[in-house]
C-alpha cells in the first residue's frame, strides 16, 4: 500500500549534520524576514474585514530528524503580525517546515493560539521556485484539529499555502483558510498574502555549531 520499507526502526547512518546544505526548496526561507504591507481578509459579524498588516517571520534550521529510516531536514519558524493601528498581536504562529530529500515531501506544521493546529503537505523539487501545501479537516495525514468552539462557530475545513521565490531574492506567500462560519451558507475564504524581504541570515543548526566549535578547538595553532 505504501512505498515504505519493512524495517521501520533502522535510522540512516550517513546523515550530513549541516541542515542549511540539505534543505532543498526550503533553503531560501532560512533567516529573518520582514514586510510592512500584508493583506488579510478575515471573518467579522458585520462582514469580511480587510486589514493591512506588518509581518516578521523567523526561520531557524533545526538538527536533522529521523523517524526510523525517514530522514527530514527542517526549519523552526515563528510568524508575528501586527497592524499600524493597534499594539496587540494580530496573528501569531509557530511550527516547522520540513523537507524529506528522498521523496520530495514538504511539510508545514501550523500552531496558532486559537486552539488550532494543522499539518499541511505537498511535494516539490529541491530547486523549486514555487510549491503548494494543503491540509484538510478529517484527514490524518495532513489534517486540521480545532478546539470545540472553533468547530462550532468557525469550522476550519481547509488550509492551503502557496510559496513563490521571486527573482529579486524576496519570497511571497498566499494562504487560504476555508472557514464555515456558523449561520452562513457559503464557506468564507480567510485569505492572507505577503512578500517578505530578508533582514538577517540564519546561523547553522545546533549540531553544526557544536561540530564547528569542536573542529576549531582541535585545529593546530
Ligand atoms: C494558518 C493560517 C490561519 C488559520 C488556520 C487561521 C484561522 C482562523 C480562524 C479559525 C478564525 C476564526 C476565529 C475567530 O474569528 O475568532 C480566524 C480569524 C481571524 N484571523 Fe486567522 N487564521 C490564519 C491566518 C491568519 C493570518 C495570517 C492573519 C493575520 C494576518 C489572521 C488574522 C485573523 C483575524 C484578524 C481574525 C478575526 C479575529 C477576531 O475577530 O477575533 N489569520 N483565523
Amino acid at each position: 500500500m505504501y512505498p515504505f520499507p519493512t524495517d521501520i526502526f533502522t535510522e540512516p547512518t550517513d546523515v550530513d549534520p549541516d541542515t542549511l546544505a540539505n534543505l532543498g526548496p526550503l533553503r531560501r526561507l532560512a533567516g529573518t524576514w520582514q514586510a510592512p504591507k500584508g493583506i488579510d481578509l478575515n471573518p467579522k459579524a458585520e462582514g469580511p474585514e480587510r486589514r493591512q498588516y506588518i509581518e516578521t517571520i523567523d526561520f531557524k534550521p533545526i538538527d536533522p530528524q529521523a523517524n526510523g529510516p525517514q530522514l527530514l531536514y527542517g526549519l523552526r519558524y515563528h510568524v508575528h503580525i501586527n497592524t499600524a493601528e493597534e499594539d496587540i498581536t494580530f496573528h501569531d504562529q509557530v511550527g516547522y517546515w520540513l523537507w524529506e530529500p528522498a521523496t520530495g515531501l514538504v511539510l508545514q506544521t501550523v500552531a496558532i493560539p486559537r486552539g488550532q493546529v494543522a499539518l499541511a503537505s505537498g511535494t516539490a523539487a529541491s530547486d523549486a521556485d514555487r510549491f503548494v501545501l494543503s491540509s484538510e479537516r478529517g484527514l490524518t495525514e495532513n489534517g486540521i484539529c480545532s478546539t470545540a468552539f472553533l468547530e462550532y462557530a468557525f469550522r476550519t475545513d481547509r488550509y492551503q499555502i502557496e510559496i513563490t521565490f521571486n527573482a529579486d531574492g524576496t519570497w511571497s506567500y498566499v494562504t487560504e483558510t476555508t472557514l464555515t462560519v456558523r449561520g452562513e451558507v457559503e464557506p468564507f475564504t480567510h485569505r492572507d498574502r505577503n512578500t517578505l524581504v530578508k533582514v538577517k541570515d540564519a546561523g547553522p543548526n545546533p549540531l553544526q555549531q557544536v561540530l564547528a566549535a569542536r573542529n576549531k578547538q582541535a585545529a593546530p595553532v
